[in-house]
């Protein structure tokens, strides 16, 4: 049964595609449609959606390479080059196709087209679900940097069909999994309790279960975002575990052996839990522990992890700022850690989670 959630003037459908992208396309008169995948979702999403929606094969089809490494300047000038010689015009709809790539990228390309086309997010991973499809957030990478370069614009839609879960890879179910433990510590005690006490990670388990934990963790996204939509407050407390975790992900970018965004938040959201002296500290560590592999970081990357984090856009005045969960829901506590504190909370989670 798909459940619709109202997020300022754009609704999220939690469902099939076919009862919820095919009845909200016939009320609207859209010149043109263009799809945006990339290499994974072409292949194994594509035919999914075509199959759901019944578009016809005429419909344009963008496909990127895959991977955050091509969020970036060049891809977004590839694709706009395809939309010139589409002839995209301003009552095309673009649909993102994908994971958070896709629908950061392909919206912010959508949002600058001729001043700004309307576009809808159809995420097809765990994390772009939960997490990034929701809340207009909009951009792309600069110079090694996450998210540098972006605009707010929020989705005319978003259409969430938990089938495509069922074709993501183990390790990438569990990156976006790092979100809906975020969601559950920010603002849901009960969702909380209930990632401690079931087995609840893998796409094996698409059960009505999952179908619950993502109504829930939805919940949370939509919730926070409607009170704060361009973050100028409580907005900011989504990036608990990324003030981190980002500078971490950054950092094993370049690296013969990458770690996933989850991954990295999962890092983050230990060593700031320990930094903030978080009341549920052991409990995170159990629920990360046992979900996530360890991945410890290299004192060499210390300095780097740092220096990324003064490009964190919580920063004010030059000063590091990470947010945690306050003692209510939906409250915040705001620290500014310095350079010492960091690494040993590296330090701490390097030996606490192995
Ligand atoms: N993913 C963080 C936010 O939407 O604000």
């Amino acid at each position: 049964m798909p459940h619709t959630f109202q997020s300022g003037d754009y609704s999220i459908s939690l469902g099939d595609l076919r009862s919820t992208f095919k009845a909200w396309l016939h009320t609207r008169d859209y010149s043109q449609l263009y799809i945006i995948t990339d290499e994974n979702t072409h292949r194994a999403c594509l035919p999914v959606f075509r199959e759901k929606t019944e578009l016809p094969d005429w419909v344009k089809v963008a496909k990127i390479p895959a991977g955050e490494h091509f969020k970036s300047l060049d891809t977004c000038q590839a694709i706009w080059q395809q939309m010139l010689d589409t002839q995209l015009d301003r009552k095309a709809l673009v649909v993102n196709l994908g994971g958070g790539v896709i629908g950061d990228m392909g919206g912010f390309c959508a949002a600058t087209w001729k001043r700004g086309v309307d576009f809808i997010q159809i995420p097809t991973t765990l994390l772009a679900m939960t997490d990034a499809a929701i809340g207009g957030k909009l951009g792309i990478d600069f110079q090694g940097v996450k998210n540098t370069i972006g605009v707010f614009k929020n989705p005319a839609a978003v259409f969430a069909d938990p089938d495509f879960l069922k074709t993501l890879p183990e390790r990438e179910w569990r990156s976006g999994f790092a979100e809906v433990i975020k969601h559950a510590l920010i603002g849901d005690p009960e969702l909380w309790q209930r990632l401690q006490s079931e087995a609840v990670t893998g796409s094996h388990h698409l059960t009505d279960k999952w179908y619950d934990i993502l109504r829930a963790s939805i919940a949370v996204k939509v919730r926070v975002v409607q009170e704060d939509p361009l973050e100028k407050g409580l907005r900011a407390i989504l990036n608990f575990g990324h003030t981190i975790g980002h500078a971490v992900e950054s950092c094993f970018l370049e690296t013969d052996n990458p770690i996933t965004h989850g991954e990295a938040v999962a890092v983050g959201m230990v060593c700031e839990s320990w930094i903030g002296n978080l009341g549920k500290l052991e409990e995170v560590i159990a629920v990360i522990k046992s979900h996530f592999p360890h991945r410890p970081v290299p004192e060499s990357a210390f300095p780097g992890i740092w220096n990324l984090m003064h490009q964190d856009k919580k920063n004010v005045a030059g000063k590091v700022r990470m947010t945690l969960p306050g003692a209510e829901p939906f409250s915040m506590r705001i620290l500014e850690p310095d350079r010492q504190v960091v690494e040993q909370s590296l330090l701490f989670y390097n030996e606490s989670s192995s």
